[in-house]
């Protein structure tokens, strides 16, 4: 099992006590095998996503990955993570302003020692970059700024992409073009997916489908 969540409790702090985001989750997710989260706004998808990324603590539970018991890691094994097998898409895009497509693509697979120039290559061409490696994110269309998000989470083969909203700040005809290329992606490099999205067509396309209410998985 790639990666197992078990009773994963998430609250926060705020003016008037703490509050429960997340209760009681608990879900497994095969190598290679692709999941679909849904559920209303404000029931806690990205919350998710983001302690799975180990880019947030949690107060109950348990979440491991390939291996890796998240409750355990310090902020350095935590970044260590994040560069070597598991990588993140947000909907926002998040790729860096002041570095062109070649370098974006190239940072985190370099961070963590897992530069493949072939595969970087294979990655460029299938995702059309080609003829943008010297352009910078405020040259490109927002299609074309997810896809080097797509390159720069893909260049180090994670062994888990989360991606949250990937298409959502995308027309149609992009949208689809860019969860194509991500599927197709994955497959190749048999990377596990999560994916959170508000489309239940698009989550109908994964493997398994699950969906957040209130915090609890239904
Ligand atoms: N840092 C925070 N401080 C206070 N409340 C937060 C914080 N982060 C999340 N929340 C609350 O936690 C709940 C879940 O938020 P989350 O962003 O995970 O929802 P979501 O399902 O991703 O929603 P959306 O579909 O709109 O992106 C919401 O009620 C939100 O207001
Ligand atoms: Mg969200």
């Amino acid at each position: 099992m790639l990666l197992k969540v078990r009773n994963l409790g998430k609250t926060i702090s705020g003016p008037s006590g703490r509050t429960t985001i997340l209760n009681g989750i608990n879900l497994d997710l095969d190598a290679g095998a692709s999941l679909a989260l849904t559920g209303e706004s404000g029931s806690g998808k990205s919350t998710l996503l983001h302690l799975i990324a180990a880019l947030d603590g949690f107060d109950a539970g348990e979440i491991e990955v390939a291996g890796n018991r998240l409750s355990r890691a310090n902020e350095g094994k935590r970044a260590h993570l994040r560069r070597t097998i598991v990588s993140v898409v947000f909907q926002q895009f998040n790729i860096i302003p002041s570095l062109n497509v070649q370098d974006n693509i190239a940072l985190h697979a370099g961070l963590g020692s897992k530069s493949d120039p072939a595969w970087e290559h294979h990655l460029i061409d299938k995702l059309g970059l080609r003829d943008h490696l010297h352009h910078f994110p405020e040259q490109l269309s927002g299609g074309q700024q997810q896809r080097v998000a797509i390159g720069r989470a893909m260049a180090m083969r994670p062994k888990l992409l989360l991606a949250d909203e990937p298409t959502g700040n995308l027309d149609e005809a992009s949208a689809q073009s860019v969860l194509d290329l991500m599927l197709d992606l994955v497959k190749e490099s048999e990377t596990a997916l999560f994916l959170v999205t508000h489309s239940l067509e698009i989550a109908k396309r994964l493997d398994h489908q699950i969906q957040l209410k209130g915090g609890v998985l239904q």
